[in-house]
């Protein structure tokens, strides 16, 4: 569904290479996370597979299109949410989802009965009518999750969804990504929160300084060690020096 192949990334300020010779599918039908430390390159990569930011070199594909050769074709298929949500205040939750249903050309037949399951799946559907500067960082989260599904897309990517919920509301966003899934999606999401991944994952890749340092389910990263939790596994492949850079 989704695949790099040795895609690099540099960014003009300070010479670090953010995203370093990285090559990863992500598989139709899973739930793939994306694990690391602060730092690691898991927002320069959802940038660079969703047209936000150009590889220097390297190449995305999205279900089957390039992305720099097709990326209309390409972006069509993704749903994405970043990790911070601080415009449209002055619209209400429907104006704006309406605004996502006219860009991903929703049509008015569709809409109404999207943007009803969805606000009530997530627990939103009170809301709707209010205006977006007065939503809790829950709501607004839950505001771009929705707006981000309302097309339907095959592919759904989400840079740390997770930060700063209550609870209740991680709760309800962790089971639509296993219900997209359960749909006959893909879910590519990052997280530095370590037992979420562990949780939801089908898959998880570990990135560190740019790097993809192991790949696989978690009995896979695991390698042998029965019953080893993901916090454990990511220390011994990272070492000393990345258990220290670890920002609960
Ligand atoms: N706009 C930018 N300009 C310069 N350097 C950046 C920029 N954004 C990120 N970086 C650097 O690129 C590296 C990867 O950052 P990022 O992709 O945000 O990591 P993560 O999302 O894993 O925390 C870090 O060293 C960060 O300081
Ligand atoms: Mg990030």
């Amino acid at each position: 569904m989704l695949k790099l192949e040795n895609v690099s990334k540099r960014y003009a300020r300070g010479n670090v290479r953010a995203v370093d010779g990285l090559t990863l599918e992500v598989r139709g039908g899973e739930v793939f996370g994306f694990i690391g430390p602060n730092g690691a390159g898991k927002t320069t990569t959802i940038k660079l597979v969703t047209g936000i930011l150009t590889p220097d070199e390297g190449t995305v594909t999205v279900g089957g299109a390039p992305l720099d050769k097709d990326p209309i074709a390409a972006k069509r298929m993704v749903g994405y949410v970043p990790d911070a949500q601080d415009a449209y205040d002055r619209l209400t939750g429907l104006e704006y989802l309406n605004f996502m249903c006219d860009m991903y050309g929703v049509s008015s037949a569709d809409r109404a009965a999207r943007i009803t399951s969805l606000s009530e799946r997530f627990e939103l559907a009170a809301a709707l009518n209010g205006i977006v500067k007065g939503y809790s960082r829950g709501m607004r989260q839950k505001l771009a999750l929705i707006g981000a599904l309302a097309h339907n897309p095959p592919l759904w990517i989400l840079d740390e969804p997770m930060v700063g919920l209550d609870p209740r509301a991680a709760h309800v966003i962790k089971r639509q990504m296993r219900a997209h899934c359960a749909a006959g999606n893909t879910v590519f999401f990052s997280t530095h929160v370590l037992d979420v991944a562990e949780r939801l994952c089908d898959r998880i890749g570990i990135l560190q300084k740019g790097k993809l340092i192991a790949v696989g389910t978690l009995d896979e990263l695991r390698s042998g060690e029965t019953g080893a939790s993901l916090e454990k596994v990511f220390l011994e492949l990272t070492g000393d020096e990345a258990a220290g850079d670890w920002d609960e």
